[in-house]
């Protein structure tokens, strides 16, 4: 394998503490890679030689973006439920049982081909590694073959089987959580790196979410959970108590909430396409960064509450919706998710990084916040 230099950079965004706080930005930068690994970061006037040479020409590059939540296998649209919405219909999630039937019909490769689509619109928006739940199938066999599907795309693979009780157990919601934790997180555990729930009324309560996470546990899955996201609620404070990588949503929070995640190291992942796709209030992530709380960004693309694949938009968003400065937002958006997903070789580009390079096409980083809706960014190379 030959090893690239790529240089002419306007500003190199590192998220690398050698080279400063925040961002670690490098003007006048380059980078090495090799073997897909980042060898070299430094001012390009030093810059060592290398195989092949790439010109950014005056343009930024920052680390992939690291989307860790999105519900991408699923068929069936809904469109017009957004439409209603927007003529004052509210979201509660009970359109999720029209996916679940929709996904339930489909096959494997319409599936397979749904999730490469989405795949595909967000590579070409900047996003290097994406997380994936199933969560549209709710038997057995439909979440397991959900993960399988997943599994072919991305390593971080998501059992949701605890996102709604479908209709057919609606009689029984004890007898719905026994089958998730046992025959259908029997048959999902193998696909899947992560467990998940949606903690909040009309979908699962604290002690079924908190089951369903210590099962999964013992598994071998580690925890993530909706939580908060169309009201209070003990979400929160229960990721927090059973110290989980991450919660999502944190849209309604109280004090001890906000306590509880700087306390715990939780991250806090917001989701702010989906206020903006349900018409909502923001979360108040100043209040929650001045508070020492570590946010992330992430898109929960998902053809319900917010069918958006674009990352930079929920850069735009965090900055102009959500107080955040355009450098806490890309932090959030690369480093931050690669931290709700525990990883450590993701979402910066210190020495030894994978090299999930990424071209803005523009003079400086800040006009991902600056030129909304703009295609600006372009992932060199992708890994799921
Ligand atoms: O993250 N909160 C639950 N699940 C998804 C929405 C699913 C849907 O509406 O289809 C979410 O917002
Ligand atoms: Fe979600």
């Amino acid at each position: 394998m030959t090893s690239l230099l790529v240089t002419g950079i306007s500003e190199l965004v590192t998220n690398d503490p050698v080279h400063g706080p925040g961002l670690g930005v490098i003007p006048a930068g380059a980078v090495v890679v090799d073997q897909g690994r980042v060898e070299w970061t430094g001012r390009a006037g030093v810059a060592p030689a290398a195989d092949e040479v790439f010109d950014a020409s005056g343009r930024a590059v920052i680390p992939g973006f690291v989307d860790s939540h999105s519900h991408l296998v699923f068929a069936g649209d809904r469109a017009a439920e957004f439409a209603a919405r927007m003529s004052g219909q509210r979201y509660d999630g009970g359109g999720i049982a029209t996916t679940v039937a929709a996904t339930r019909a489909a096959s494997d490769d319409e599936l397979a081909m749904n999730v490469a689509r989405l795949l595909g619109e967000m590579r070409r928006q900047g996003t290097t590694t994406v997380e994936v739940k199933s969560g549209y199938g709710l038997t057995v066999v439909d979440e397991a073959r959900s993960l399988v599907i997943a599994s072919r795309f991305t390593a971080e693979t998501t059992f949701l089987g605890a996102h709604v009780v479908p209709e057919e157990h609606a009689a029984d919601p004890v007898a719905y959580v026994d089958l998730v934790t046992g025959p259908m997180l029997e048959a999902c555990a193998p696909h899947a790196r992560w467990i998940d729930a949606f903690c909040e009324r009309g979908a699962f309560d604290a002690d079924q979410a908190r089951t369903v996470l210590v099962a999964g546990a013992a598994a071998g899955l580690q925890g993530r959970l909706h939580a908060n996201q169309l009201g209070p609620g003990p979400g929160v404070g229960l990721a927090c108590e059973l110290g989980l990588a991450a919660v999502d949503h944190c849209t309604y929070l109280d004090d001890a909430d906000v306590q509880a995640l700087r306390d715990s190291g939780t991250i806090a992942t917001l989701l702010p396409g989906v206020e903006f796709s349900t018409r909502s209030p923001y979360p108040d992530a100043r209040a929650l960064i001045d508070a020492g709380v570590r946010v992330a960004l992430a898109t929960d693309c998902n053809p319900g509450s917010c069918y958006t694949s674009s990352m930079p938009l929920c850069i735009a968003l965090g900055v102009r919706e959500m107080g955040m400065t355009p450098d806490e937002a890309l932090l959030a958006a690369t480093a931050a998710g690669a931290a709700a997903l525990r990883r450590d070789d993701i979402g910066h580009l210190r020495v030894g990084a994978r090299a999930d390079l990424v071209v803005v096409d523009a003079p400086s980083y800040l006009h991902l916040a600056y030129r909304p809706g703009v295609p600006l960014a372009h992932a060199l190379r992708f890994h799921a």
